[in-house]
């Protein structure tokens, strides 16, 4: 691990690396071995940090969209360029594999692209006044307007592309960014940093603190950082809009995601494959990972052997190895949690068709059937490898199982049925409805948020800009039209 150096990784305070006052250690998931140590910046860095982005906010939300987009196309270059060493660092701070942490860096370098296109062409509207009579005459230019400097905080799940979908956003539409990363994982927000300090941007335009949780309340009150953009965990973020009941927050929480496979879906090779894949991808730790699986009676004694063979056949280990497709969980404090739901369900009367173990940080790929609808793991978010079966008679009552959570991020619906499609998305309380695949498909430049208590507000690139925005109109009269 001894590439990760200099070592402390420093923190960057409006666009300037500094030490800190304190020391965070990054281990990495796999075996615990330090990966390197980053400055945790004080109490007067954090307030030179926000006074700095309150500061360039005026003249920044006024820089041409050329400067903008400049900037964020220098990112994702810089991203493409140094793509294998900072996939190496997702690895090593976050114990994904390395194939899905080089994925995530082909994502965030999209992520970036998209935002420096949108940068170029977010316009507002031009609005015709004269659909009354009081209105002859006159026109309304309608302009989205940054509300003010965002307050990123960002989870450990994708500690590169989750941090790229609010830093790419608030620098197109000219809001300076304040980016908390998770303490577990603030290399790749570090290496971010580096990269836009290559940039023109402004002095204040970025910091990334990486302080620790506790010190985070300083932050997320603080009225000069009037958006707060969260993902994280649903009591946190339910937490924080409490705490800060002025703001403008956009919130991306939770999920305990369905795929539901329908009795006219003929490839059930694929549906067990795809499932298997994105219910353990990164150990299942991410909001859409699949986590209920909804099966139609008429094809559940073939699929469901299928798909238990499709996660006996995953590989865990080491996350370096090429080899391995689930690799540890963030912690073990967090395996145990899984292991602990699991054997909770089993308690109560869940038949364990695979997996169930547990060594050190990493969790066997399990999936579980029979499992009472009150058990954790069919209720609450796992945000580990398990996969619940549930066996239905019809598709009303796919439905109705699926819409049965506190969450509704994705869903994912097998079938090939155009008018079953439309209705699954009328009918289903979720974010985004995926036909023909897992709910665990994403694509950066799409709307991305929940309902219920999966969150508010949406990211995806040019969603995630209109929420940083307010509209602002200007009316002109006495127009010939
Ligand atoms: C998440 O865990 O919410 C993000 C999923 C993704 O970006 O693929």
């Amino acid at each position: 691990m001894d590439a990760f150096t200099p070592q402390p990784r420093p923190c960057w305070i409006a666009g300037r690396p500094e030490p800190g006052e304190d020391e965070l250690i990054v281990t990495h998931p796999h075996d615990d071995t330090e990966v390197a140590t980053v400055a945790v910046p004080g109490p007067d860095q954090v307030e030179r940090a926000i006074a700095a982005a309150h500061a360039a906010f005026p003249a920044f939300r006024a820089a041409p969209a050329h400067v903008r987009a400049a900037a964020l196309d220098h990112v994702w270059r810089a991203l493409q360029e140094r793509a294998e060493e900072i996939a190496e660092t997702i690895t090593a701070e976050n114990g994904k594999p390395l194939k899905w942490a080089e994925v995530e860096v082909t994502r965030a370098v999209s992520t970036f692209r998209f935002a420096a296109e949108e940068a170029r062409r977010f316009t507002g509207e031009l609005q015709r006044l004269d659909t009354d009579a009081g209105g002859e005459g006159r026109v309304a230019v309608v302009r989205p307007r940054p509300r003010g400097p965002v307050l990123a905080i960002a989870p450990f799940n994708f500690p590169l592309n989750l941090v790229a979908h609010k830093v790419a956003p608030a620098l197109a539409v000219g809001a300076p960014v304040i980016v908390k990363p998770a303490s577990a994982t603030p290399l790749s927000s570090l290496i971010l940093g580096e990269i836009l300090a290559e940039t023109d941007l402004p002095a204040g335009a970025f910091s990334v603190l990486p302080v620790r949780g506790s010190a985070m309340s300083s932050l997320v009150e603080d009225p000069r950082l009037p958006v707060i953009s969260f993902t994280g965990s649903t009591s946190v973020g339910w937490g924080l809009m409490d705490s800060a009941p002025r703001k403008h927050v956009v919130m991306e929480l939770g999920g305990n995601s369905a795929a539901i496979v329908c009795p006219d879906w003929t490839d059930l090779d694929r549906a067990a494959a795809r499932i298997a894949t994105f219910g353990n991808y990164q150990g299942g730790q991410s909001c859409i990972a699949v986590q209920r699986v909804i099966v139609h009676r008429a094809v559940a004694d073939d699929f469901v052997p299928k798909l238990v063979g499709a996660v006996r056949a995953l590989r865990t280990g080491d996350p370096h190895d090429p080899e391995v497709e689930v690799g540890p969980l963030i912690d073990e404090k967090e395996a145990r949690r899984v292991e602990e739901w699991v054997n909770e369900a089993v308690s109560a009367g869940a038949t364990l068709l695979t997996g169930g173990a547990r060594k050190g940080s990493t969790v066997d790929p399990t999936v579980l059937a029979d499992v009472p609808a009150d058990a954790k793991v069919v209720r609450d978010e796992v945000f580990g490898p398990v996969l619940v079966v549930s066996v239905v008679d019809s598709v009303d009552e796919a439905f109705a199982l699926a819409n049965d959570s506190e969450y509704g991020l994705q869903a994912g619906v097998f079938t090939h049925d155009v008018q079953l499609a439309f209705r699954a998305a009328a009918e289903l309380r979720v974010g985004g409805v995926v036909i023909g695949d897992v709910p665990s498909y994403r694509a950066d430049q799409m709307p991305y948020g929940g309902v219920k208590g999966s969150g508010t507000g949406r990211e995806g690139v040019r969603s995630a800009m209109t929420d940083f925005c307010e509209d602002q109109v200007m009316v002109l009269t006495g127009l010939d039209l």
